[in-house]
């Protein structure tokens, strides 16, 4: 790849495919935050137009606290088959009441509704545990059993400023900059 529409047109495809296609290695990504923690989170959607990454989260999970309305979060992924790595960078935010939320919330499964149920990531607990109410343990509750985990369901969105384009290869590894809202690109020594 030669031109920097033509990576950036890679950078939107590979993360349109990873959002919706649960095979693609880049379903999965680390998010990092301000606070130097890292975690693994399931891409649910990419917004080309507004260029947002969106994760689905728990809104009494540290994270939460540490992105608020407004943070740097960056987002790795590792395309190992494809030898392409896209170090994302960007403002979150976490919202909770709003039609994006909702949205996402509306088209989750009660069966992934139910992880929301508990007492939420982070709470200590006396012996190895899921976090859930014994209840609903090992169970797909109904519509109406999950319907008291939406207080605790938030959707972390990241919109995206730069991504870091890297390519593998025995031929010379190729590493560019993209500025995803105008496009422009720097190549850069990988
Ligand atoms: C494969 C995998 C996928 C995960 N997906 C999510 C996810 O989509 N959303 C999420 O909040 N946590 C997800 N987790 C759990 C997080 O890695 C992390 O443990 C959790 O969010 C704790 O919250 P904190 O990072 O705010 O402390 C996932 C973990 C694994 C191993």
């Amino acid at each position: 790849m030669t031109s920097f529409s033509d990576i950036a047109a890679d950078i939107t495809s590979r993360l349109s495919d990873g959002a919706s296609n649960r095979r693609s290695a880049m379903h999965t990504a680390v998010v990092a935050t301000t606070d130097a923690e890292l975690r693994v989170m399931v891409l649910r959607g990419y917004d080309a137009a507004t260029m947002t990454l969106r994760f689905h989260t728990d809104a009494r999970s540290p994270k939460c606290a540490v992105v608020g309305d407004g943070s740097p979060v960056g987002v790795l992924f590792y395309d190992k088959q494809a030898k392409i790595q896209l170090r994302c960078k960007g403002t979150g935010r976490i919202e909770r009441d709003t039609p994006a939320a909702g949205a996402a919330w509306d088209e989750s499964t009660n069966f992934a509704k139910r992880c929301y149920l508990g007492e939420g990531p982070g709470a200590l607990t006396f012996e190895p545990s899921s976090g859930l109410p014994e209840w609903i343990e090992g169970k797909e509750p109904t519509a109406q059993q999950v319907a008291p985990a939406r207080v605790n369901f938030a959707v972390l969105l990241v919109e995206l400023a730069q991504v870091d384009w890297f390519y593998l290869s025995n031929d010379g590894h190729r590493r560019a900059i993209i500025d995803m809202a105008s496009g422009e690109g720097q190549w850069i020594s990988p």
